[in-house]
């Protein structure tokens, strides 16, 4: 089985997708520490970590740019890492102004608009949904050119398609075509917020009457001057998604529902022209039994292991149940690697036991998905 090592041989951007749940940001930190073994310098864009797993990387601290990890902490755990690992998690609403702020001509435009009251409504529900915030932060690191991988976790959305319509959104946003559509109080436009009408009734609760009209007008004249730039920067992003260098690597778990998600986001990311780099099949029941048939089971405990017969009725049960999941991930794997094709390479993550969130647990996932030692 290859590892993901070579998945990302000449890869300068991995955005790492899949629908919630699957294990994304656990999996990003540890391709990122691997890769990082590997002697790159690597930065790790996490998005909403588990607690334990920020504490691991050292994210405790505030701030929207990448900090470096203490190396000290990995190799306690047994990895060493050559290179240079370093992780940030991502402040929406701050990439957001900062954006805003890199777009705007001079400090007066960037400073009227930060305080228009409807820019801060509508960019806090915006920023919210953190489907552009991450690729406009991607752009921004992938730009000063510090890295020689960039590792992009993406945001624990029930949809993992959402991500790929973010450039779409935000330009919708500059545009001002969702609040428009908001306004008009059509679906599309608060589907396009990722946030219920409360959105609008908190906006006109806040800004309203005569302060309202001209809070508007001064927010699309001020947007407006930056539309052009905006799209550019669109532009580059989407470019940067197709890049040679980019390579999107999909996590899923055995179950059918990630499954039918990882094939429609397969889909997806051959109509938009970005490359499929790989897939992992993450939290796999290992086969305990193998070709052993669990009805032989409760004998074999009793004579080889001295088990008493209720005891290894019992402990047989347990095997069986493992089994059967075992033969159920198996199938459904073997269903994913048909479906994906033969050029989409397919790594297989075993379901560790115990806590995967801390330094211990991010090596012992590395070791898994490299499949190599890491020096
Ligand atoms: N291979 C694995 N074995 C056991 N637990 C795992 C494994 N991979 C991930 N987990 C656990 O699954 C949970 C979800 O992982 P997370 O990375 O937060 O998923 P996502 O970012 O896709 O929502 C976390 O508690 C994580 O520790
Ligand atoms: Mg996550």
């Amino acid at each position: 089985m290859r590892g993901v090592g070579e998945l990302l041989a000449q890869t300068r951007v991995c955005v790492v997708g899949g629908s919630g749940g699957v294990g994304k940001t656990t999996t990003s930190a540890a391709i990122a520490a691997g890769m990082a073994a590997r002697g790159l310098k690597v930065a790790v864009v996490t998005i909403d970590p588990a607690q334990r797993l920020a504490t691991a990387l050292g994210l405790d601290e505030l701030g929207n740019d990448p900090h470096r990890v203490e190396a000290e902490r990995f190799a306690a755990a047994g990895l060493e890492l050559r290179g240079e690992l370093w992780a940030m998690t991502l402040d929406p609403k701050r990439t957001f102004d900062e954006l805003i702020a890199h777009l705007s001509p001079d400090a007066e435009t960037r400073e009227r608009i930060l305080a228009n009251r409807v820019y801060r409504e509508l960019s806090d529900a915006i920023a919210g949904s953190q489907e552009f915030t991450a690729v406009a932060k991607l752009h921004e690191l992938a730009q000063t050119g510090d890295w020689d991988l960039l590792v992009l976790d993406t945001p624990p959305s029930r949809n993992a398609l959402d991500f790929l319509d973010a450039p779409d959104r935000l330009t919708a946003f500059f545009e001002g075509r969702a609040l428009q559509t908001l306004l008009r109080g059509g679906g599309a436009g608060l589907r396009l917020l990722g946030r219920g009408t409360g959105l609008v009734l908190g906006l006109l609760r806040r800004v309203t009457g005569t302060e309202l009209l001209s809070d508007l007008s001064d927010f699309f004249r001020l947007l407006g001057g930056l539309l052009g730039g905006f799209r550019e920067r669109a532009e580059q992003v989407e470019a940067l998604l197709r890049a040679p260098g980019t390579r999107f690597l999909l996590v899923t778990s055995p179950e059918r529902e990630p499954i039918e998600e990882a094939i429609f986001f397969q889909r997806r990311l051959r109509a938009a022209r970005m490359t499929l780099g790989g897939a992992i099949v993450n939290r796999v029941h290992a086969d305990e039994l193998g070709d052993e048939d669990p009805a032989d089971l409760p004998a074999l405990l009793a004579a080889e292991a001295g088990l008493s017969p209720a005891l290894a009725h019992r402990v047989a049960a347990v095997f069986a149940d493992e089994h059967a999941l075992a033969r159920r991930d198996a199938a459904n794997v073997a269903a994913l690697a048909q479906r994906l094709g033969a050029s989409v390479p397919l790594l297989q993550v075993p379901l560790l036991d115990g806590d995967v969130h801390d330094a211990a647990g991010l090596v012992r996932l590395e070791a898994e998905l490299f499949g190599d030692p890491g020096a």
